[in-house]
């Protein structure tokens, strides 16, 4: 018999429906971003986030039925991202989900944001294992080597600011709206010449990232030059910081798939859809003779059609939650074989 999971995210600033086929197949998509409501201040205001979840929320998973077109008793489960992030914006949608779940009597599954983000390339070609994924969002920049479905292990992680915070914050020198990370990447690939700005690379053997003395860096440079009463140019100075990134990224996710030997490299969260990493990262490993894969765009950035793509394994596997369900704004990336 085919398995429906309808899927919920609404763990940042997106609001956000799905209904998934197998684990693998999309039959309705939905998103409603925020990102305009929050440009005005820079960065995601947590209270304007949950109100916009509660007016969006019915909408949007009655739209995901509605394009599916499919009624809830065709449904085998729901699925609802439970952390990490907003606690009172994940709270929004783990509401929906359990009362859509009890309504219906439907099994109840918790998933792991950034699982959802790794598990969005499943809908796009079949995961290969063992497999490593570069995860870089707003809130998250890590290594993560599986051994087979529903299993992670964190080789690497950030150890101040994530790839996306940095992005935000150097588009903001820059006098760039929120979120910063697109018009940092334009610029970028506008310029010229690149501002040298230094490679964080940390101990030799490790894959952990920094990213907060290069966005100092880049602030002090914008002091400097402010000092001498000189204009910056901002093409310049977004190409010095991306090339930064890009390389001590694409460099760490190389030697890690060398080192665990794995058979597929995947690109996972906002970052993602850069298109300075992608193209480092589709080179770097089609000489290291690795299949590498990013997926769309439109799967990069926060939805729940990759809440619903994790959700399917995590029932296979029998796992289930309850409706005591809470959010868990630093719920950590676990096993769940
Ligand atoms: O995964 P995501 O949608 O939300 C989180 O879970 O954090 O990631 C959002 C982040 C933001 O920091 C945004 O600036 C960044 O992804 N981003 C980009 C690009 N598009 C989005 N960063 C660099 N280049 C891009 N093209
Ligand atoms: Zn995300």
């Amino acid at each position: 018999m085919d398995n429906y999971i309808l899927a919920i995210e609404t763990s940042c600033d997106e609001t956000a429906a799905a209904i998934i086929k197998n684990g693998t197949e999309i039959i309705s998509n939905v998103v409603s971003s925020q990102i305009d409501s929050h440009k005005r201040f820079g960065g995601v205001v947590p209270e304007i986030a949950s109100r916009h979840h509660v007016e969006q929320m019915t909408i949007v998973l009655e739209e995901a039925l509605k394009q599916a077109n499919m009624e809830p008793n065709e449904l085998t489960a729901v699925a609802v991202t439970e952390g990490p992030g907003l606690v009172g914006a994940l709270l929004i949608g783990i509401n929906a989900a359990k009362a859509f779940a009890f309504v219906h009597g439907l099994p109840l599954i918790g998933t792991h944001h950034i699982a959802g983000h790794i598990y969005a390339n499943n809908l796009v070609q079949p995961m290969e294992f063992p497999l490593l994924a570069l995860v870089v969002s707003g809130g998250h920049t890590e290594l993560v080597l599986m051994r087979e479905h529903g299993s992670f292990e964190v080789i690497g992680e950030t150890r101040d600011d994530a790839a996306g915070e940095a992005y935000d914050k150097v588009a903001r020198v820059l006098n760039m709206p929120y979120p910063g990370g697109p018009h940092i990447d334009r610029l970028a690939h506008e310029a010229t010449e690149a501002v040298p700005f230094p490679r964080v690379w940390l101990e030799e053997d490790s894959y952990d990232f920094s990213f907060s003395g290069l966005k100092s860096a880049v602030i002090n440079y914008k002091h400097n030059m402010d000092q001498r009463g000189e204009e910056i140019i901002a093409e310049h100075v977004a190409k010095g910081f991306q090339d930064s990134v890009v390389e001590v990224l694409t460099g760490k996710t190389v030697r890690a798939a060398r080192e665990y030997q794995v058979k597929q490299v995947i690109a996972a969260g906002g970052v993602s859809a850069n298109k300075g990493l992608r193209t480092a990262l589709e080179l770097a490993f089609k000489e290291e003779g690795i299949p590498f894969y990013v997926p769309p765009l439109k799967l990069c950035t926060d939805n729940a059609a990759m809440i619903g793509a994790a959700a399917y394994e995590m029932f296979e596997a029998g796992v289930r939650g309850n409706l005591d369900m809470n959010g868990r704004p630093g719920m950590e990336l676990l096993s769940w074989k």
